[in-house]
């Protein structure tokens, strides 16, 4: 007979670590939309979920202190400081990214899930596994060439998909992220990140392997940029995997190109 200590110990070894839903949910009784979105993510991975803009001071101080930052041990604290976003209240911790300082690729990710909210680092539960090697296959790293961050530094509750007003909230920081690392690639892990920088409606199965150009004004020059399956969903569809190992074999002839 299980009890209630091992149904929970089940839970949160299944990774559901947060009580807090978004919105209370009969699934008894799912709306016809609901219904629709599901049968929608078992073919396309999540994307934001679309909220109320975020109120105009909270966004002139993402962008204030953002702007203020001329090297990442700035912006990092900057970041650390600014208390608009509340996924910041129910995070253990601010993960600001991961790599060497000047980066050849630059992969940016959705959003920290629980392992890294548990150790204050970028990818590293088994999705960030993944990540680590399809860049290895490829001759990247985050100890050798590469950088690693999310659009957004800190762990929505119960791994939710980030809501549009969080990532408005955040997307200053991390743009100006980019800036301060300038890579020769940038590399959207999944359809939040390529829609949050490009501000395109693209599906992440229409936009993958297509190479884009990243500008913003604090840039000297464009990035070219690609974005690639999310690692969490290639897990759960393996099948797409020859997808992702062709996008990685073109982000490492696009290297090779711009090294000559
Ligand atoms: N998924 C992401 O998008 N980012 C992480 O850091 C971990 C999992």
């Amino acid at each position: 007979m299980k009890t209630k200590k091992d149904i929970l110990e089940w839970y949160l070894e299944a990774g559901v670590t947060e009580t807090i839903g978004l919105l209370p949910l009969n699934r008894f009784n799912l709306p016809q939309e609901q219904v629709l979105l599901k049968k929608e993510i078992q073919t396309d991975p999540p994307i934001m979920t679309t909220s109320a803009p975020p109120p105009d001071n909270l966004l002139s101080d993402a962008l204030n202190r953002s702007s203020k930052a001329l090297n990442e041990e700035e912006l990092k604290k900057l970041l650390n400081s600014f208390e608009g976003c509340s996924l910041k209240k129910t995070a253990k911790n601010t993960i600001f990214g991961e790599g060497v300082s000047h980066p050849e690729v630059l992969f940016v990710g959705e959003a920290p899930g629980a392992d890294e909210d548990r150790t204050g680092r970028p990818f590293v539960g088994v999705s960030g596994k993944l990540l680590d090697k399809m860049m290895s296959a490829v001759g990247l790293s985050r100890e050798k060439n590469s950088y690693i961050t999310n659009i957004i530094p800190w762990r929505p509750p119960g791994n939710r998909s980030p809501s549009t007003a969080e990532v408005s909230l955040c997307l200053p920081f991390i743009q100006r992220h980019i800036e301060l690392l300038a890579p020769k690639i940038l590399v959207f892990v999944g359809g939040v990140a390529f829609n949050a920088l490009l501000s395109r409606p693209e599906t992440i199965t229409r936009a993958r392997g297509n190479w884009y150009s990243y500008q913003t004004t604090g840039l000297a020059a464009p990035i070219p940029a690609i974005a690639i399956f999310h690692p969490a969903f290639l897990l759960r569809s393996p099948g797409q995997k020859k997808l992702a190992w062709r996008d990685m074999l073109t982000i490492a002839e696009k290297l090779n190109e711009l090294k000559k």
